[in-house]
Order: C-alpha cells, then structure tokens, then sequence
C-alpha cells in the first residue's frame, strides 16, 4: 500500500464540505484524503490536488471534478492561479514525507534500510542528503541536527561526522547509522537515529520555510468562512501551525488595536486532535500526529 491517510475522518470532516465547492488537498500522496473529499463533493465541486513526488502521479484520481498539480504547495496561489482559481473553500495539508517513501530504500530515508543519502521528496531539487551530510562546514550541520532533530549533543555528532568524512565520503544511510553508534543510547538508539534522520530531511526539503511560505497564504486565498485542517507530525511544524492559527504569525505577538484587540485572519476551530489508540494501534505512523482546524474570519 501506498500510504494508510491518518486521521482521515476528522481531518476531512473539519472542513464542513460544501459539496460544491472548491478544495485543495496541498499533500496528495497516495490519495487517500483526496477520495474521501471527492465522495463529499456533487458534479459542481472541484478538488486540486499538489504533490511534489513524480511518484504520486500513479495514484491519481480519474474523476473530471480533480486536478493533480505536481508542485511544491509552497506555490500554492500561484498554480492555482493558471487553472483560474483565486479563492477556495478549503485546504487540506497533511505534512511530512509518505510510507511509499520511507519504505522506497534508494530514497535513502528511513534508517531501516541501507540506501543511498537523499531524502529528496522532489527529485528534481539540488540539495540531497548527502550533500548536507558530507559538505555542510561543521557549525551548520550541528544547527541543522540542534534546531531540526532537537538533539542535545548536536555539536559532538557533527564534529565526528566531519572527522569521518575527511576520511572518506559518507555515502549511504547505513554509513550514517554506523558513525553515530557511539552517540546512541542503550535502547533509545532509533529515537536518536530518527531525529538525526528527521533534521536531514527537514533541512533537503527546506520543510519549515515551505509551511511558513504555505500557511501566509492561506489567509488570502480562503473565502470568509473557508477552512484550513493541518496534520502535523513533529513538534516543530505543529508549533508554527498553532502559532500562525492563533497570532497570524509565527514569532511574537500581534500588535493590539486602540481597544485592545488583536486582528488575526484565521480562528481556531475546537481543540487540538490526535488519533485515537485504535488508530494508533492499527497505524504507527498515526502515533504523533496533530490535527488542528482553522476558519477564515476576516
Ligand atoms: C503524509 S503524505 C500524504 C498522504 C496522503 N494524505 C494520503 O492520504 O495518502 C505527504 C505527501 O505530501 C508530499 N509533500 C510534502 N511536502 C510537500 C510540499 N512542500 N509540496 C508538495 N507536496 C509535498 C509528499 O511528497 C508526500 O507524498
């Protein structure tokens, strides 16, 4: 299977579907979100789907009310645009990288298996793995292991890896695991592993930047009362989510108005959610998921 979508209901229902309005599902993968608002909308409904991933092309939807844009949804009102659409009555965004790629070896990321260093959900961008990992002077890979992995000890593990590789370059993601071994704990060592994994990827695919550049323009192309559902994985994209949700921005406070108030384009709608333990159970991919819904209001 392509990938199982996580918290599918609450994240489709939260969008209070108009059936014929327009839709944007802003991480198509393998479709699953996108069928489930294509079932809710009628004949007059439209669902423009992006993905950066060539790969998700072969799940495409043959369904004349769907579009599939394969592009980085950091662009999202300007590919909208070329199919003439300005305004929107809701966007999905369901972040992160997909089972079919982290179970794709070559794609290098998962720390399951041996594969070369690229963790590139594009492949038509420059910057892989392996570049961050054997050509990044060493205080920008510890900034990059700190800030994105949030790992204590990032200083030493990015001065062993550049001693390494003076050596020779790191090539694959089994190199990478056998250099770290001595900086993984005693029955934490995949937790570790996976947060140096997870501040690679976050850095190749520039993925904060592309949420802050997503989410600013989600204000201007929803219409008034359209909505914004936002599946995170990681506390670091859930932050920004929440904060831009609540303040319209994603670092200090908005300014308050003559009476006190604050004037922020989205509302949050009801509380943060996770999967249930059913959903957990069945899919550990679902375990550190976050669902937060928005409303436009001004
Ligand atoms: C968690 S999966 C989505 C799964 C999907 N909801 C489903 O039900 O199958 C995330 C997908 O979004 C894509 N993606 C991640 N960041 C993207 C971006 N900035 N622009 C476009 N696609 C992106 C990835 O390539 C991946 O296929």
């Amino acid at each position: 299977m392509y990938h199982k979508a996580v918290l599918l209901q609450e994240s489709v229902d939260g969008l209070d579907i108009h059936p014929d309005g327009i839709y944007v599902d802003a991480t198509f993968g393998g479709g699953g979100h996108s069928r489930y608002i294509l079932s809710k909308l009628n004949e007059e409904g439209r669902l423009y789907a992006f993905d950066q991933d060539e790969d998700a092309k072969k799940n495409a939807i043959d369904d004349p009310r769907f579009t599939l844009i394969t592009a980085n949804f950091r662009f999202i009102k300007r590919f909208l645009r070329v199919y003439g659409v300005q305004k929107v009555d809701g966007v999905l965004a369901d972040l992160g990288v997909s089972s079919h790629q982290f179970d794709e070896k070559d794609r290098g990321f998962s720390i399951r298996f041996d594969g070369k260093l690229d963790m590139r959900m594009d492949a038509s961008s420059k910057l892989t793995a392996y570049e961050v990992v054997n050509s990044y002077e060493e205080k920008k890979l510890a900034d990059v292991l700190y800030l994105y992995g949030e790992l204590r000890n990032a200083r030493l593990i990015a001065r062993k890896i550049v001693s390494v590789r003076k050596e020779k370059p790191i090539e694959t993601s089994f190199d990478l695991k056998n250099i770290l071994q001595s900086f993984l704990p005693k029955r934490k060592e995949n937790k570790v592993l996976a947060q140096v994994f997870q501040a690679i990827r976050i850095e190749v695919n520039q993925e904060l930047e592309v949420l802050k550049e997503f989410l600013e323009q989600i204000p201007d192309l929803l219409k008034d009362n359209g909505r914004l559902s936002v599946i995170s994985y990681h506390s670091l994209e859930d932050r920004l989510v929440k904060r831009f949700i609540k303040n319209g921005m994603f670092e200090g406070e908005p300014e308050k108005d003559f009476f006190g108030n604050i004037e922020v384009p989205l509302k949050k709608v009801g509380k943060l959610i996770v999967p249930s333990t059913e959903e957990i159970a069945e899919n550990n991919r679902a375990r550190s998921a976050k669902l937060r819904l928005a409303i436009k209001t001004v």
